[in-house]
C-alpha cells in the first residue's frame, strides 16, 4: 500500500494528512506497557469511553464536538458517542459506534456501515454500542480495564466507561490510568509531526496578527484573525484554549479573554500586547504567546522587560536536555529575570537572597511551562512518586518531573506588574527590602510580557517547534515591514545541541 492509500485523516487543501498508524502505534505501546505490568492480568481488555455530543443547556442546539483526549489518543475517532476496546494480549482493537435511527439520515446525513468505520479508522472490528456486553463476553477477559484517574491540573476525574451489563465483568478502574498517561507523555515521531504542524500554522497565524494589529482595533478583532487563519489555512476548527488577547494592563491578566473579559478592550498607542493563542488540529494542540508593542516600537522600559524575559527563555532552552529537573528550569528562569529586574533598577540586593524569599513569583506568579499534547495542559505531570513543590511559583508548575527525550513542553517565562501581587510584596518586609518602590511605580499599569514557545526534548537537547519573530529587533523589523516580510521568520535556529 502506498502512503496515500494508508488509512489517514486530512481535511484537504494543504492540511496535514495524519495516518491511522499513529493510533495503532499508540495502542501497541500501551499494550506493551500493560503486558509488562505484573499487576495486570494476562487476559485483560481495556475499554475507553469516547466523548458525548453535548447540547447548549436545555436546548437541542449542539455544542461543536471535540473528542475526549484519551479516547482520541487511542483510536483517532472523530465521531461522538463511541467507545473502544483493546485486547491487551493480542492488541486486537474493537470500536463501538451508535446504532443510529433512520431520522439521522434526514437530519445529519449518511448512516455509515460498520465496515466504513473499520476502514476509516483501521481497527480490527466495529460493533454497535448496544452489543458491547455480548461482544466483550466472547473475549472472555479476566478483567476489564476502565479509565479512572485524576487530572492533576483541573482536579477532575476521568469519565469511566460503562454499559448495560458491565456488572457481569470483573472491572479494574485503577491500573490503566497511570500507564496510558505515561504513554501520552512521550510523543512518537508521528505525534511530533502533528505538533510541528500545529506550531507551524499557529506561528504563521500569530505573524498575521502582528502584521495586522493597529492602535484603535479591538482585541477580539485580532483573536478573530488568528482563528480565521488557523481554520482557513490549517483546518483547525478548535483552538487549544480560549484565546488570551490582552493589551495594555490586560497583558498582566494571566488568563484574560474569559467570558467576563472577552478580549473587548480597544488597543491603544503605547500598549504592550500579550497574545497567547494556539490552534488545535485533530486534537493535538499548540500554545504560543507573542508579546509586542501595539505600535510596533518598544519603549525603553518595554524593551528592558521584554529582553529580560527573552533572556530567561533562552537560558532555559540552552539548559534543556534529558535528565534535567523541570523545577530547576523554573528556578533558572526566575533567577535570570530577577538579575535583569535588578539591572533595570526595579530591584536591589542579592539575587540569592531574593530567591530565598520567593521574589521571582512576585513577577512570574505562574509556572515556567507544562507538558503539551492532546491537551494543552497535557496529562502525566505528576505520576506517583513526583510531588508538587509547595512554594510560591513552583506550586503552580503542572509538572515537577525530570525531562525525558520525547516530552513536548512549553517554555513560557514572563514578567508581569500585577498591582495586587506588588502591593502584597511591598507589605512584606522580607520582600519589600529588595524593591525600589519609586522605580516600580513607573511600571504600574505596564501590563506584562510572556514569551511562550513549544519544544520537544531530544536525546541531546531540544527542538524548537514555534517559529515567530522573537528578538526586539526581529519584532520591530517584522512589524515595520508589515506584509512584505511575512516569510522572513520561516525558520528559527535556536536549537541546543
Ligand atoms: N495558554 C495557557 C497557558 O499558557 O498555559
Ligand atoms: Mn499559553
Ligand atoms: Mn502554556
Amino acid at each position: 500500500m502506498s502512503a496515500n492509500e494508508q488509512p489517514s485523516m486530512s481535511l484537504g487543501n494543504e492540511t496535514l494528512r495524519v495516518p491511522m498508524a499513529l493510533f495503532a502505534l499508540n495502542r501497541q505501546r500501551l499494550c506493551e506497557r500493560l503486558r509488562k505490568n505484573a499487576a495486570v492480568p494476562k487476559k485483560s481488555v481495556m475499554l475507553l469511553q469516547g466523548g458525548e455530543q453535548a447540547q447548549r443547556y436545555c436546548t437541542d442546539t449542539d455544542v461543536v464536538f471535540r473528542q475526549e483526549s484519551y479516547f482520541h489518543w487511542t483510536f483517532g475517532v472523530m465521531e461522538s458517542d463511541c467507545c473502544g476496546a483493546v485486547d491487551v494480549a493480542t492488541g486486537k482493537s474493537l470500536l463501538f459506534v451508535p446504532k443510529l435511527p433512520e431520522s439521522y439520515a434526514v437530519w445529519m446525513g449518511t448512516i455509515h456501515s460498520r465496515d466504513h468505520f473499520k476502514k476509516k479508522y483501521a481497527v480490527d472490528d466495529v460493533h454497535f454500542n448496544c452489543d458491547i456486553a455480548e461482544v466483550l463476553k466472547k473475549l472472555q477477559p479476566d478483567v476489564l480495564l476502565t479509565l479512572r484517574g485524576l487530572n492533576t491540573d483541573s482536579g477532575n476525574i476521568t469519565r469511566e466507561a460503562s454499559f448495560d451489563g458491565i456488572s457481569q465483568f470483573n472491572v479494574n478502574n485503577v491500573l490503566l490510568h497511570p500507564e496510558i498517561a505515561e504513554c501520552r507523555v512521550l510523543k512518537t515521531d508521528m505525534e511530533l509531526e502533528l505538533v510541528r504542524y500545529t506550531n507551524r500554522i499557529s506561528s504563521e497565524a500569530h505573524k498575521e496578527v502582528m502584521k495586522a494589529v493597529r492602535v484603535g482595533m479591538k482585541e477580539y478583532e485580532l483573536e478573530s484573525l488568528f482563528q480565521h487563519y488557523c481554520y482557513t489555512r490549517g483546518g483547525m476548527r478548535h483552538t487549544s484554549y480560549t484565546c488570551i488577547c490582552g493589551s495594555g494592563v490586560n497583558s498582566s491578566v494571566l488568563h484574560y479573554g474569559h467570558a467576563g473579559s472577552p478580549n473587548n478592550r480597544t488597543v491603544r498607542d503605547g500598549d504592550m500586547c500579550l497574545f497567547d493563542m494556539g490552534g488545535e488540529y485533530y486534537c493535538y494542540g499548540s500554545d504560543i504567546t507573542c508579546s509586542f508593542p501595539a505600535n510596533g516600537r518598544f519603549t525603553p522600559d518595554q524593551r528592558d522587560v521584554y529582553k529580560a524575559v527573552l533572556k530567561a527563555s533562552r537560558a532555559v532552552m540552552s539548559a534543556i536536555r534529558p535528565g534535567v529537573a523541570w523545577p530547576d528550569m523554573h528556578r533558572l528562569a526566575e533567577r535570570v529575570q530577577l538579575e535583569e529586574l535588578a539591572r533595570i533598577g526595579i530591584l536591589q540586593g542579592s539575587v540569592d537572597e531574593m530567591m530565598k524569599v520567593h521574589l521571582g513569583a512576585v513577577f512570574m506568579p505562574h509556572g515556567l511551562g507544562h507538558l503539551l499534547g492532546c491537551d494543552v495542559h497535557d496529562v502525566g505531570g505528576y505520576p506517583e512518586g513526583v510531588e508538587r513543590i509547595d512554594e510560591p511559583g513552583l506550586r503552580s508548575l503542572r509538572t515537577a518531573r525530570h525531562l525525558l527525550a520525547g516530552m513536548v513542553l512549553t517554555i513560557e517565562p514572563g514578567i508581569y506588574f500585577i498591582d495586587h501581587v506588588l502591593d502584597q510584596a511591598l507589605s512584606d518586609p522580607a520582600q519589600a527590602c529588595f524593591i525600589k518602590a519609586d522605580i516600580l511605580t513607573r511600571f504600574r499599569g505596564f501590563g506584562g510580557v510572556r514569551i511562550e514557545d513549544d519544544i520537544v526534548v531530544t536525546p541531546t537537547g531540544m527542538e524548537l517547534l514555534t517559529c515567530v519573530p522573537r528578538t526586539v529587533e526581529e519584532i520591530e523589523a517584522f512589524m515595520a515591514q508589515g506584509t512584505s516580510c511575512s516569510k522572513q521568520f520561516g525558520q528559527q535556529p535556536s536549537q541546543t545541541a
